[in-house]
């Protein structure tokens, strides 16, 4: 068989072009699973296309995000800011029935069971109370989704955009920043809170499209970033009529 790979998606809010950048580099890296952490619609002119292009690789799991949430359903937007709102509204006319059924059926979080590999957890924002939409930056904070990630040793989330991990080992647990040329290298005895990175939309300083492979049999898990084609997603950002700031802040990273 195989060595299985696992992709991890997340927070590719509607950018295609950051997406297909992505789905490019993937086919180099021999990937046998798809995992996508949510957010797939939102902020960016792709929802449908993107929509349609998560659904297509089948991914074993797929976690609900608050901007899938909202497109999915009538909620008032209170608590969003004027862009995303914005982005919201439009992307709810650009979907179809059954795709914000799709995207508000989705769990908050759930458990990944892959044969042959231990069973890790999904979440978009925080294990503790998923559906209040916490944001995870600090030690404090991961601590609190930590514990209610258990038994599971690894559980993977987004929401923030902020490529960032947790590490629990003999009661102490420390945050790092994940980077491209610094795999994370799972251990016995410790357990991990690990973001993903952000396709569609990273808030790193960074401006390029970010994901995540984790390697099972190897105890591995890295970090990829890879260059899009920025302008034309702002291009259409722009003739959709959505807020400017949403195209400004693709290229900083921001
Ligand atoms: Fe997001």
């Amino acid at each position: 068989m195989d060595k299985i790979k696992i992709a991890l998606l997340g927070d590719i809010h509607a950018n295609l072009e950051a997406f297909n950048a992505v789905m490019e580099k993937i086919k180099t890296l021999e990937v046998t699973h798809y995992v996508c952490i949510g957010d797939i619609v939102g902020y960016n002119a792709n929802p449908k296309e993107c929509l349609d292009m998560m659904r297509a690789l089948n991914p074993v799991a797929t976690v609900r995000g608050n901007h899938d949430e909202y497109v999915g359903t009538e909620q008032d937007l209170y608590g969003f800011n004027p862009s995303a709102a914005a982005a919201v509204n439009w992307t709810r006319s650009q979907l179809t029935k059954e795709d914000r059924k799709y995207l508000a059926e989705l769990p908050y979080s759930t458990v990944v069971r892959i044969p042959g590999v231990s069973p890790f957890s999904i979440v978009h924002g925080t294990m503790d109370n998923p559906h209040t939409w916490g944001y995870i930056f600090t030690r404090l904070q991961a601590v609190a989704s930590m514990e209610n990630q258990r038994p599971y040793k690894l559980c993977f989330f987004g929401h923030t955009h902020m490529p960032l991990y947790f590490v629990e080992k003999e009661y102490e647990t420390q945050g790092f920043f994940f980077q491209e040329d610094a795999p994370i290298s799972i251990e016995p005895n410790s357990r991990y809170l690990i973001n993903v990175g952000s396709v569609g939309q990273p808030r790193d300083g960074i401006p390029t499209a970010a994901f995540t492979i984790y390697t099972p049999d190897e105890n591995k898990v890295e970090l990829y970033r890879v260059e899009y084609d920025i302008e034309t997603c702002q291009q259409k950002i722009r003739d959709a009529g959505l807020p400017e700031k949403l195209a400004s802040r693709l290229e900083i990273g921001r």
